[in-house]
């Protein structure tokens, strides 16, 4: 019986040992590599607080194959980096709350599960961008994100659940401006297709969590330099913590100055009067004498530019638009912003739904 019992052991730490070394052998660049995007419900229901597959290897996927890249390689190299940003946010969400840090503010009981389906969806989606990468080319790996939230005690899930509101409106901006640069038509819908998941995460947050109109008007904000709002994110990077292997993110990248607003003087409502700050004054923009700027506000397919005051930064948010959804600001050296070159500092997302929120950002 005993001889029975620990041969049963060893068949056992054989079986476990090959698997284990199957399962972590095994060709990462084959989109055949299950779990399957819309074929496993892995990526809706897995509720474990490890990280879900593919974010459980978090090095880069080098390629396999020598020879050209895939037309659209470098577009999904920067939504894979991106990817692994917002599905970071959601992973340390995960690990540092629990159902009770919601249940206890009042807010609906299952917020922390929701919160773990949209984790679960978030790495569906980079799973999908890694498929959608040819092996001729590496598939970017993690970096080291820093929310902010986990730092800031008590008031730290209102913070975390106002930081995924802005994470989804903006992710739905990128991935309108992203079609843009996108060459096979199944990647212009599939942009399309990801926007949407999007939209679903944040509109879940408006009714479920704020409580507010989910509705921002007739159409969102169509913001045409996608890499721009990209580039926003890199704040949240801790500096050097990505891997080598990773191209530069995003690419190209114009490593524009960042802004913020003066909360104190501005809500960012149309009507209301605006003070930029730069986030970081190392880098900021180089203002000629006797040149005219405008602070241009985007918001849906309208295109709104004010004189700015490069004195003292400030300008005014456009009262004719409407204060729903999302308004973008940039500062630019010509009416419109008609180039990306034309944009000398942002994107900065003025957040209008829900009121509460506005001027946080
Ligand atoms: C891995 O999968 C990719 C894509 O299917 C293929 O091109 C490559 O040859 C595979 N590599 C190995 C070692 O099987
Ligand atoms: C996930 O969904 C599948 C199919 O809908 C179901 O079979 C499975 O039991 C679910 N798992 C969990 C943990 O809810
Ligand atoms: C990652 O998760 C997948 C799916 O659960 C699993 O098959 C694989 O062994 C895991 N890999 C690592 C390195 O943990
Ligand atoms: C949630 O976390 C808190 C603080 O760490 C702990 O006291 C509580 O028991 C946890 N609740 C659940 C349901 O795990
Ligand atoms: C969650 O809330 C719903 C609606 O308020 C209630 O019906 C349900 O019993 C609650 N579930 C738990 C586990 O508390
Ligand atoms: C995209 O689809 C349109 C309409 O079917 C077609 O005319 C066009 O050639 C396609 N473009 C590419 C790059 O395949």
């Amino acid at each position: 019986m005993r001889v029975l019992r620990s041969l049963i052991f060893i068949v056992a730490v054989v079986v476990s040992a090959t698997t284990g070394n199957v399962l972590t052998t095994r060709n990462l660049s084959d989109p055949n590599h299950d779990p399957i995007p819309s074929e496993s419900s892995y990526y809706s229901n897995y509720t474990g607080r490890m990280p879900p597959f593919p974010a459980n290897v978090t090095a880069p996927i080098l390629p396999t194959v020598k020879g050209p890249p895939g037309p659209d390689d470098r577009l999904f190299q920067n939504l894979l980096a991106a990817e692994w940003a917002i599905f970071s946010f959601y992973q340390q969400g995960v690990e540092f709350f629990n159902a009770s840090s919601f249940a206890m503010l009042g807010l609906p009981n299952n917020t922390y599960s929701r919160l773990l389906e949209i984790r679960d969806t978030e790495a569906g989606h980079m799973r999908i961008f890694q498929d959608s990468i040819s092996s001729a080319s590496v598939k970017p790996g993690s970096c080291i994100y820093d929310f902010g939230f986990q730092s800031s005690g008590r008031a730290s899930v209102t913070e975390y659940l106002a930081l995924q509101t802005l994470i989804e409106v903006s992710s739905m901006a990128f991935a309108a401006g992203l079609v843009r640069q996108a060459v096979a038509n199944e990647t212009k819908s599939a942009l399309v297709g990801i926007g949407e998941t999007e939209t679903r995460h944040g509109i879940w947050a408006l009714i479920e969590i704020w409580k507010v109109d989910p509705f921002a008007g007739p159409i969102d904000t169509v913001y045409p330099y996608a890499n721009q709002i990209l580039d926003s994110t890199n704040r949240f990077i801790v500096s050097g913590s990505c891997p080598s292997a990773n191209p530069v993110y995003p690419s190209p990248r114009q490593n524009l100055p960042q802004i913020s607003s003066d909360s104190t003087i501005s809500a960012g409502t149309p009507g209301s009067k605006i003070v930029f700050k730069f986030v970081d004054p190392e880098n900021v923009p180089m203002f000629r004498k006797n040149q005219d700027y405008y602070a241009v506000f985007f918001h849906g397919l309208e295109i709104i530019s004010v004189p700015l005051d490069i004195k003292k930064l400030s300008s005014v948010v456009p009262k004719e638009l409407e204060e729903k959804g999302i308004i973008i600001a940039v500062i630019a050296d010509e009416k419109g912003a008609p180039t990306e070159e034309s944009v000398l500092a942002g994107p900065l997302f003025l957040l209008q739904q829900p009121g509460a929120l506005q001027g946080q950002f």
